[in-house]
């Protein structure tokens, strides 16, 4: 049967780890020169309802780097944007292609592609959830601090799509996870819910970010305004006062903590331009592992498995 992966809650803390294994062992080759063209003559589809950099680059490079072929396919330019049915889409994209990399608004389209579709789905972000992001997240911590399991991961600010995943990464993956939130803005339900459902989860949900930073090993945050939210920003802006990575907010975590940010970054409004600059190596670390996790996944999902 076809995998997809649409988000990290359907898959297990095993599932997780033996993408970030595989994600540092291609790493390895690629910084050692080693042939990993394990994808040869693979196509991916690459679905873009939203603006991106990363996302698109690292696929795109990823397939490459695979022996593969990626395709950009703009919702402004393709058939998508003048309304053809997604189950269709999917039925014309699986004649060609060996998997579908999506990016849009509702998790339902990602969850209705892939249903439709007999070659693995990837969820390039919705409002939902990231979950490509946090795996790059994850395996960056991992490279930095050994491990995972035990250590506190702390989010500040809006319960999007990124603290969504984080959230479910983090405690799949047996961290402790702090959220700080403005009422009104919390994590979406079935993430709660999640949190809720293994005893030995760790999780805190709190409004004081001061509460959720203390003895943190890695701080996250997020923009306050994602896509598609561009009309709140006003009002956005006024609920998250205080909600900052700030140097104030670094003092309480533990010595060497490292700060996450999944990019673009809001300098002086979700974190400081003093606290970006002073991770930067780390942040830009976790940019780069987009592309490593990536492959990885792609590879798990496409048929590259040996
Ligand atoms: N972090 C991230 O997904 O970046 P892009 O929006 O540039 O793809
Ligand atoms: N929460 C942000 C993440 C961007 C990578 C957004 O959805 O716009």
């Amino acid at each position: 049967m076809k995998k997809d992966l649409l988000k990290l809650l359907d898959l297990s803390g095993e599932e997780i780890l033996k993408i970030l294994d595989t994600a540092d062992q291609l790493k390895f080759s690629q910084k050692h020169g080693i042939a990993h063209d394990k994808l040869k003559g693979k196509t991916l589809a690459m679905i873009f309802e939203k603006n991106s950099t990363r996302t698109r680059v690292s696929f795109e490079t990823g397939m490459y780097q695979l022996g593969g072929h990626a395709l950009f396919l703009s919702s402004k330019e393709s058939q998508i944007g003048r309304g053809e049915p997604v189950e269709d889409t999917a039925r014309v994209l699986l004649r060609y292609c060996d998997g579908i990399m999506i990016r849009t608004f509702a998790q339902e389209e990602v969850e209705t592609l892939a249903a439709h579709a007999n070659i693995p789905v990837i969820n390039g972000l919705t409002d939902f959830c990231h979950p490509c992001q946090v795996l790059a997240d994850l395996m960056t911590v991992r490279e930095h601090k050994t491990v995972l399991e035990g250590l506190k991961m702390c989010y500040i600010g809006d319960g999007n799509n990124m603290a969504n995943s984080l959230i479910v990464g983090g405690l799949k993956t047996g961290m402790e996870v702090a959220v700080a939130c403005p009422e009104g803005y919390d994590p979406h339900p079935d993430v709660l819910a999640f949190t809720k459902s293994d005893p030995n989860f760790k999780f805190t949900l709190c409004r004081d970010p001061k509460e959720a930073a203390v003895g943190a090993d890695v701080v996250f945050t997020d923009v306050w305004a994602s896509m598609g939210q561009e009309e709140e920003k006003a009002v956005r802006e006024k609920a998250f006062v205080g909600y900052q990575v700030n140097k104030e907010l670094m003092a309480l975590t533990n010595p060497g903590c490292m700060v996450q940010h999944c990019l673009p970054a809001h300098r002086g409004e979700e974190i400081t331009a003093d606290v970006f600059e002073e991770h930067a190596e780390e942040i830009f670390d976790e940019a780069e592992n987009r592309l490593h996790a990536q492959k990885a996944v792609m590879y798990l999902l496409m048929g590259g498995e040996d």
